[in-house]
């Protein structure tokens, strides 16, 4: 009697677990191709004439099956890129047409550490998800500063550029709530 009663729990509680297991459901964002990429040009010693950085990166979210374009440009004159801190949330591309109605993704930069955060929402079988997760990346930075020794008016000043990419992809374990609608 006792022995059926185990079995018959048994047999129950073992399906419900392995659903419930916390991390076979995990999807995880990668960052793929990451490019950062800064050009200051000066037109004169004091006039600052381009300051922009750009970030780069395509995403993939295991539970999909598509790749989405994400960049985002700072021309923020003291800094680029501060990590959400001036609410600068970038959004990714939408979706290609015809897969993945309604999936939305942002993130956010931060040029100190390089580390990047994530949110997607999208639609699986009728139930609606947001997957949030953050993470590091490390760049590999190439530097070029030049200056016109013989300046004159009209010409280039100085020209300050840095190019920096990941040599890895960048895996993001995310954490996904059900959304309800
Ligand atoms: C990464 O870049 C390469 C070369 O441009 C491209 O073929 C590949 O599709 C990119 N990866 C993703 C996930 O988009
Ligand atoms: C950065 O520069 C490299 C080399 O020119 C280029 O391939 C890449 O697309 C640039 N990235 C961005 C975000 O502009
Ligand atoms: C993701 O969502 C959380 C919770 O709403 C928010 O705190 C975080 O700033 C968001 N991050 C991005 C990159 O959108
Ligand atoms: C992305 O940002 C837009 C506009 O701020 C917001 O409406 C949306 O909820 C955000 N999505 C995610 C996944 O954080």
């Amino acid at each position: 009697m006792k022995r059926t009663l185990l079995s018959s729990l048994l047999l129950f509680l073992l399906p419900t677990t392995i659903a419930n297991s916390p991390h076979s459901a995990d999807p995880t964002f990668t960052l793929h191709n990451i490019t950062y990429n800064i050009t200051e040009i000066y037109r004169s010693p004091s006039f600052f004439a381009i300051h922009d950085a750009t970030v780069s990166y395509h995403l993939t979210n295991s539970a999909l099956s598509y790749t989405t374009q994400c960049s985002a440009h700072s021309s923020h004159i003291y800094g680029y890129f501060y990590g959400g801190f001036f609410n600068d949330f970038f959004p990714c591309d939408p979706p290609p047409s015809g897969v993945g109605a309604g999936a939305v993704a942002n993130f956010t930069f931060n040029a100190a550490d390089y580390s990047f955060g994530v949110n997607q929402t999208w639609n699986l079988d009728g139930v609606n998800y947001i997957g949030m997760g953050s993470g590091l990346s490390h760049l590999d930075c190439r530097h070029e500063y030049w200056t016109n020794d013989h300046w004159t008016e009209g010409q280039d000043y100085s020209t300050n550029l840095w190019w920096c990419v990941s040599h890895v992809d960048v895996e993001i374990t995310v954490t996904v709530s059900r959304v309800e609608v």
